[in-house]
């Protein structure tokens, strides 16, 4: 078992807790949890079949079931939680457990932050992505017609449980767009302030997939150590924490081109990480043997390789509505050097069209 604890302030803490074993761990600590106080668990259909077993163990009216998918993260499935939630009279005492991905984890953190002006919240991941990045940090929200994650709050939940065996039912393709978010850490790893060096450029370029699953523990811890430097400065991104959104600036238009359906969004991350690096090495930012690398890791990890259907005009027009757009100048993270990267928002159009070409 690995520990990791944030500490924000005195008030905000969060215990993140990486471990394998369904039938062991976890479920001592949901059975901990359920003795103590109230629970609401909210999770997708997905989940809820897959691991009925598991979610068993939370009274049936305690229990909401999202339907599955990025579409479904809107104000309508808010709305029906946080009127599921007072209708079950939850109290501020209570508290709302995530098992799910990024969208269940985004979405029950945003219920958490809000109902009774915010009820206690434990994240219980389930995707790769979701282990590695998106339950630890207190980013929750939802999308709307006008983007991307435009609605939301920063809430942290006290406890991540991170059951590494839930990883072994996602599909190929979910599985490696988580790999693609934790290989994004090893392109920001210089960037993540006093943080520990792990060079997960040359860990990803020695190890092949299934050395890298046989490790995934160690590969989590080590992303969100990265992560957990990074919020403990930055907790509400008004600099440093920005690191954290490489690709992001490309990925957010190509998920809402995509109605939130076909391309997920560590698929649209891969993207942009391409994307981004293109115009670095375009601009000279980074020399070709950088360049080289971080396509060659793209490409082994099968991550974004085929060509994008949407026009470079399309997606440079949804950037400009981008939370990453200050001053009417769109924020792009560049890689600078290896493992480093850099906020530049004097980039021209002609510039941004070539990097997806
Ligand atoms: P997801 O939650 O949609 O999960 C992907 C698919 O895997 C879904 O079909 C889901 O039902 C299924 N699934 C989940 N766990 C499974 C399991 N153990 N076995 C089999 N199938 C399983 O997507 P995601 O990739 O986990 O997360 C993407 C979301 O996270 C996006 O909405 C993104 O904006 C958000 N995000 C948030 C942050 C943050 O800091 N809050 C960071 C990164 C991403
Ligand atoms: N995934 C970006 C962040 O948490 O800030």
């Amino acid at each position: 078992m690995k520990e990791i604890l944030i500490k924000s302030n005195e008030e905000i803490s969060t215990q993140i807790i990486i471990q394998g074993g369904l039938t062991g761990g976890l479920n001592n600590y949901i059975d901990d949890l359920q003795n103590s106080k109230k629970f609401f668990l909210i999770t997708n259909t997905k989940i809820a079949k897959l691991y009925k077993n598991l979610i068993y163990k939370f009274a049936n009216d305690r229990i909401f079931i999202v339907k599955d998918g990025e579409k479904y993260k809107n104000f309508k499935t808010f709305e029906k939680i946080l009127n599921f939630l007072l209708s079950k009279k939850i109290e501020r005492s209570n508290t709302i457990v995530a098992l799910g991905g990024g969208v269940v984890g985004d979405l029950a953190g945003f219920a958490a932050s809000t109902v009774l002006r915010g009820v206690n919240l434990i994240q219980i991941p389930t995707t790769l992505l979701a282990m590695c990045d998106s339950s630890v940090g207190g980013k929750t929200g939802i999308n709307s017609n006008y983007g991307k994650n435009l609605i939301g709050t920063f809430y942290n939940a006290s406890k991540v449980l991170i059951d590494t065996d839930f990883i072994n039912t996602l599909s190929d393709y979910e599985y490696k767009c988580g790999l693609g978010e934790a290989i994004k850490y090893a392109f920001i790893e210089k960037s993540c302030k006093n943080s520990e060096y792990y060079d997960l450029i040359e860990y990803f370029t020695r190890n092949q997939r299934d050395d890298v699953k046989y490790d995934i523990a160690n590969t989590i811890e080590k992303c969100l150590k990265l992560k957990a430097n990074v919020v403990m400065l930055d907790r509400k991104e008004g600099g440093l924490r920005k690191i954290l959104n490489f690709g992001h600036t490309y990925a957010h238009p190509i998920e809402t081109l995509s109605n939130y359906r076909k391309i997920s969004h560590g698929e649209a991350v891969a993207y942009g990480m391409r994307f981004a690096s293109k115009l670095s090495k375009d601009t000279g930012l980074i020399d070709e043997e950088y360049y080289k690398k971080i396509i060659f890791l793209l490409d082994k990890f099968e991550l974004a390789t085929g060509k994008i259907k949407y026009k470079p005009d399309e997606i440079i027009d949804l950037m400009s509505q981008d939370k990453k757009v200050q001053k009417n100048k769109i924020n792009l993270l560049l890689p600078t050097a290896p493992a480093v990267v850099g906020l530049f928002d004097n980039i021209n159009r002609p510039s941004l069209e070539a990097s997806m070409l």
